[in-house]
């Protein structure tokens, strides 16, 4: 079976509720004809305005992490429960900038994995290498230690999405060259189903996320191996997320 294209939004640390609930609005008519499927992943206290803005469209809400634990003493956290009350179906884990900023680990992106799925989030799961990485000839090995340890005791991979973010791409400019991101992913995947055996890995979803935009959204996407983006800056503006949700155009 095919692998649905899927594209989702990273807003980051952007958009008031109200600010939000506009920008969706403003998103909904540009989108309806959408084939893929899209996402949003807003600010957690977004979320009831984007709710209601996005309802009757296509757009499915998504959140940018969640605690492993069910409830307790977790200050400043939110758990799956939460976002599910509040129609969430995607959240985004160890985003490489909770992991350089805020002490995710592949353990912590782990946990939080397992407590998503096991709650009915889907969670995207982010992973990539740094530019020094990359140039000292290190990618494989982080992503398969990203992979070996992020992904311990999962199930299912048709559950979950990947996003490889290659961190030297991210708000940078500097998109991967499709032949670049194909080929990661394609490792990606080959690397999955040799870890995780008959764990469904054939039709787990890998999208591609660093300075994805309107204008090389469709090289990208006609890559065998890249099966949808996770958009960051574009996100923000309508028309630039619909010209990427309509790369098929
Ligand atoms: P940019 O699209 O702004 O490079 O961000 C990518 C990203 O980090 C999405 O999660």
């Amino acid at each position: 079976m095919a692998r649905k294209p899927i594209i989702a939004g990273n807003w980051k640390m952007n958009n008031t509720a109200e600010e939000g609930a506009a920008l969706v609005k403003a998103l909904k008519p540009l989108i309806a004809d959408a084939k893929c499927e899209v996402v949003v992943c807003v600010p957690a206290i977004d979320i009831p305005a984007v709710k209601k803005a996005i309802h009757g469209s296509k757009i499915k809400l998504g959140a940018q992490n969640v605690h492993f634990a069910e409830k307790g003493a977790y200050t400043g956290e939110i758990s799956a429960s939460m976002l599910l009350a509040y129609g969430v179906k995607y959240v985004i884990i160890g985003h490489s900038e909770r992991r350089q900023y805020f002490g995710e680990t592949d353990e912590s992106v782990n946990k939080r994995t397992l407590a998503a799925l096991k709650a009915g989030l889907t969670p995207i799961v982010c992973i990539g290498e740094s530019l020094e990485e990359r140039e000292s000839g290190l990618t494989e090995k982080v992503l398969d230690r990203q992979l070996r340890e992020g992904f311990k005791d999962v199930e299912d991979f048709s559950k979950l999405v990947i996003a490889y973010e290659p961190i030297w791409a991210i708000g940078t400019g500097r998109t991967a060259t499709a032949e670049q991101a194909n080929e990661t992913i394609a490792y990606i995947r080959r690397r999955v189903k040799r870890l995780f055996p008959h764990k469904n890995a054939g039709r787990m979803r890998i999208q591609y996320g660093g300075s994805m935009n309107a204008k090389n959204a469709k090289e990208l996407m006609a890559q065998p191996e890249i099966d949808g983006g996770l958009i960051g800056g574009a996100s923000l503006k309508p028309d630039d997320f619909a010209a990427i949700v309509h790369f098929d155009r």
